[in-house]
């Protein structure tokens, strides 16, 4: 199976795990929006009846456009079960997100969940986060302030931008910086210190957030749970 069978197959999966009555996070990605369709077909088919938060605008449009309800997440309280990807997720559950600019949602959206649950093909699993660019949203106002900042701290950074070489822009309008760091010893403390950079509004690192991870493998969808 190719990379993009193996996201069609834990997007299927994952939808599985959605019941009746359930409030449900959508993540964001190309592998959401398998799990999106599935949902969306589980909806017309079944007459499923969920209520869905969404975590990009991208996500939000495609739902909606499947007929499946979405809420603002101001609008709920608590989410029953969030499907979202991630783009490194290490031995003991950690992971990287934010590769498409969306982990500042994803991240309120996970915190707000009773459960999480990641969908990835297998290149995603690996022994030591950090060879993925860690992405840091950041507010426009001073930004190459921070930028300076951190690449005095020596975590080589970038902002991230667009073919045209435009800055990316995240849905609350705001850039994106990613830090080529190779290797992440210890992400705890790595948190600990961009929590602390006035300017960045959130980080990519998700720790102790998710439940469950379904990876694709050529074997078929395995479920590794924490
Ligand atoms: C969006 O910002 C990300 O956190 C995605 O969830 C992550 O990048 C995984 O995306 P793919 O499924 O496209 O690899």
């Amino acid at each position: 199976m190719e990379q993009n069978e193996l996201k069609q197959l834990v997007g299927n999966e994952a939808v599985k795990y959605v019941e009746d009555g359930m409030i449900v996070g959508l993540g964001s990605g190309s592998t959401v929006r398998y799990m999106v369709d599935a949902l969306g077909k589980r909806v017309a088919d079944e007459g499923l009846h969920i209520t869905a938060v969404a975590t990009s605008n991208f996500t939000a449009n495609q739902a909606q456009s499947l007929g499946i309800t979405v809420k603002d997440i101001d609008e709920i309280d608590q989410i029953d079960l969030t499907i979202d990807g991630a783009d490194e997720i290490s031995d003991d559950f950690q992971g990287i997100k934010g590769g498409g600019a969306a982990h500042l949602w994803e991240k309120i959206v996970a915190i707000n969940s009773k459960k999480n649950m990641w969908i990835v093909d297998e290149s995603k699993l690996v022994h030591q986060l950090g060879a993925f660019p860690l992405p840091l949203e950041v507010i426009p106002f001073g930004s190459t302030h921070v930028l300076a900042k951190l690449e005095q701290m020596g975590y080589h950074p970038s902002f991230r931008k667009d073919d045209n070489q435009q800055y990316v822009l995240t849905d609350e309008k705001n850039y994106i910086i990613d830090l080529h760091l190779g290797t992440i010893d210890d992400p705890f403390a790595l948190a600990k210190v961009l929590n602390g950079i006035v300017g960045v509004v959130e980080h990519g690192l998700f720790l102790n957030v998710v439940d469950t991870v379904i990876v694709g493998t050529q074997n078929g969808p395995k479920a590794l749970n924490k």
